[in-house]
């Protein structure tokens, strides 16, 4: 069986053909961050004219790289919920369309639970129940997930997500878009403790982040409050790398401590970590201590798997296995689901 997976959540044009043993026949990613870059972040109406122009050649490249025609596809699959409402239609109605002409079934896609399906493709092995921390660049969040369909929010940050606040924090230092990729770089010939940044709520029971302030705090070490603005001061390439060094430090300090405190208060043993900014090097490696440390079993998603792609939208096959599939008046909900036994919209398959 072949199972064609689309992704267009964000700013990647996404599509993969997926067989029902998990198997990868294809992925290609189209990135847009060429064409974000001079505004130092997503936007929106851009992202979803982007995908409109490529939706069509990623899904034929996909079909070419994979050997298998359309008529060789036995189901759609496409992330409807959450995203960007612009994006997500492009995806979900080129889905419906090929459904609708081959007369083969749809099968929606939680794009969250699809980041932490991500560590169960790469360990080629059972990693449920388990807590699952995503954190890219629209969303930095724990979920208790039972099964790979099921899922309970147990915090989310307040404020920016983890990736975005990368991304914003680059832009004051002057660092090209995204921001993660490029804070890791600066950061590695810095010194991690050359800055006092704040943590949010370490000592809070509550399993909630908030980046908001360490990124202000950012600002103030660049130019303090009555001082020009931080695009004005010019900082040595030593200063760069210590402030990106501080603040990825800050972050991963935030991320290890609740992503444990989440396990430690759910009594699970196994944490899956995906999305954008789980690529991050110095993040991975702090999270391995840790779970060497307390023994637990962490599964990262591999970095090509991290950041926004197709292949992860394999989880569609537990949803056929489950027996689901939509109907195609199936919706976008770009909102975040906080619990559900099944993905939005789902309807058992009969
Ligand atoms: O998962 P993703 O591709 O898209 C969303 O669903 O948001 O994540 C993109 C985010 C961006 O904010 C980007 O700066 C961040 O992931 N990111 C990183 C790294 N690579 C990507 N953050 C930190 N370190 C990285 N190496
Ligand atoms: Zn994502």
């Amino acid at each position: 069986m072949n199972i064609l997976t689309l992704e267009t959540t964000c700013d990647e044009t996404a599509a993969a053909v997926v067989t029902e043993r998990l198997e990868v026949r294809a992925s290609v990613v189209a990135s847009q961050d060429a064409l974000h870059r001079r505004f130092g972040g997503v936007v929106p109406e851009i992202a979803s004219r982007a995908h409109l122009e490529r939706i069509l050649p990623v899904i034929d490249e996909t079909l070419r790289k994979a050997g298998v025609g359309l008529d060789q596809i036995d189901a759609v699959a496409v992330a409807n919920t959450p995203g960007l409402a612009g994006s997500l239609l492009v995806g979900l109605s080129a889905a419906k369309a090929l459904c609708l002409a081959r007369q083969i079934p749809l099968v929606a896609v939680n794009h969250l639970q699809a980041h932490i399906y991500a560590c169960r493709l790469a360990a080629d092995r059972e990693v449920f129940p388990c807590v699952g921390l995503i954190v890219s660049g629209g969303h930095s969040s724990l979920y208790r997930c039972p099964g790979p369909l099921d899922f309970e929010l147990l915090g989310a940050t307040i404020d920016d997500a983890a990736g975005e606040a990368f991304d914003k924090v680059a832009a004051m230092l002057g660092l090209p878009y995204p921001g993660g990729p490029s804070i890791e770089r600066a950061a590695a010939g810095g010194n991690p403790r050359a800055y006092a940044l704040p943590r949010a709520f370490l000592r809070d029971p509550r399993l909630d982040f908030s980046f908001s302030g360490l990124k202000t705090a950012v600002r103030y070490a660049i130019a303090g409050p009555g001082r020009p603005d931080p695009a004005q001061v010019r900082l040595t390439g030593q200063q760069i790398a210590d402030l990106a060094a501080s603040f990825q430090e800050a972050v991963a300090d935030c991320l290890v401590a609740k992503a444990f405190a989440a396990l430690e208060q759910t009594g699970m043993r196994t944490l899956c970590v995906g999305g954008g900014v789980a690529a991050n090097g110095r993040i991975r490696q702090r999270l391995g201590e840790e779970a060497q440390r307390l023994g637990v079993d962490l599964h990262i998603a591999p970095p090509r798997l991290c950041t926004d792609n197709a292949v992860m939208g394999a989880i569609a096959v537990e949803r056929l296995k489950a027996g689901c599939v939509e109907e195609l008046d199936l919706d976008v909900f770009p909102g975040v689901v906080r619990s559900a036994s099944q993905p939005v919209g789902a309807k058992k398959f009969s």
